[in-house]
């Protein structure tokens, strides 16, 4: 027979809620149908928007479920809650504000502008809102894209951010077979029609934040990371001393350098370091953005760090950093997961 256990959700910014869940239920079914305002997308695992920090008791992922978390990531307390159920009494802290999680997406139409190959993998994909509509977005959040004809969904985060609408760029790793991919080399043109819907994801630039910020990019990372140094830059007031780690495997993967040069100099306090870590010999640092991280980039205890990028530099560079002494709630990631 179904028990049903106290659930408390606790936001960042102080708010508080409390449910009934029964033990075979899923957590964040229950919790938005009694109107608690939770980040959530794909609702089977995948996206990591519902993402939340277990602090009190004891919630498992459903069994036969599958979930994009780190196996390190969910013995640190993180569950997804779209598959987790609760095992008696228990309490998650949320990364976001109860205002920020009440946010709803919208749906928006917008026109291809220009479809450029920006490196060897890479498309910048620059699109403009149709007249009258608007997507609001935090820098860090995705949005999801329609692949015109085909009807599929993809996710990507603006490298824009909401102060360029109504343009919006967008970087787009190409996939072999990916339909999005193809749809991009094979037929996309000037003035084609997209479908947008969002903002989503939890992952986002905490602006009241003043300490160092270090980001760490791998490949396509580095949209929603650019984002958030942009939105600092359009924020009045100090900027907080910047570090920007970004790599890819070889030179002709990089992308933006040009950006990232122009963005060094209207930002004094802003560290860049571009890597590769298979082309020994290279003008830039060998090896990975995360081995590019040194011990004297982590003086002030309240350091925040963003992380962007395949799974496997997500794990090394929060291993790194906790190691040099970044608090883990301060560390924010993103891992990419590839649709096709
Ligand atoms: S809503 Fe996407 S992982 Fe839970």
């Amino acid at each position: 027979m179904s028990q049903n256990h106290k659930v408390t959700f606790r936001f960042a910014d102080g708010a508080s809620r409390a449910i009934d869940v029964g033990d075979d239920q899923n957590v964040l079914d229950v919790a938005l149908a009694a109107d608690v305002p939770l980040m959530h997308q794909c609702r089977s695992g995948s996206c990591s928007s519902c993402v939340a920090h277990l602090v009190d008791g004891r919630a498992a992922t459903r069994a036969g479920a599958s979930s994009t978390l780190l196996a390190s990531e969910y013995a640190a307390g993180q569950r997804l809650l779209c598959v987790t159920q609760a095992q008696g009494d228990c309490t998650f802290e949320l990364p976001y504000g109860s205002e920020e999680g009440g946010v709803v997406p919208t749906e928006a139409h917008a026109f291809v502008n220009a479809v450029e190959p920006i490196a060897s993998n890479v498309v910048k994909l620059s699109l403009e809102l149709a007249d009258g509509q608007w997507l609001s977005f935090k820098p860090g959040q995705f949005v999801q894209v329609e692949v015109p004809g085909v009807g599929q969904l993809r996710s990507y985060s603006p490298v824009s951010t909401e102060a360029d609408l109504p343009q919006l760029d967008l970087l787009i790793r190409l996939l072999p077979e990916g339909v999005m991919s193809s749809w991009l080399s094979k037929q996309a043109k000037v003035d084609d029609v997209v479908k947008l819907k969002g903002p989503y994801g939890a992952f986002f630039l905490r602006e009241k934040r003043r300490a160092p910020h270090i980001f760490v990019a791998g490949g396509t990372g580095l949209a929603p990371v650019l984002s958030m140094i942009d939105r600092i830059r359009q924020l009045g007031g100090r900027k907080p001393p910047m570090l920007l780690s970004f790599g890819c495997a070889t030179s002709d993967a990089l992308f933006y350098l040009d950006e990232l040069e122009l963005r060094r100099q209207w930002l004094p306090g802003l560290d860049v370091r571009i890597c590769v870590d298979r082309e020994p010999g290279s003008c830039y640092h060998n090896g990975s953005p995360v081995s590019a991280l040194r011990a004297e980039d982590v003086s002030d205890p309240d350091t925040v760090a963003y992380l962007c990028g395949p799974q496997g530099m997500i794990d090394a560079a929060t291993a790194r950093l906790i190691e040099l002494g970044v608090a883990p709630g301060n560390v924010f990631s993103e891992q990419f997961v590839p649709s096709n």
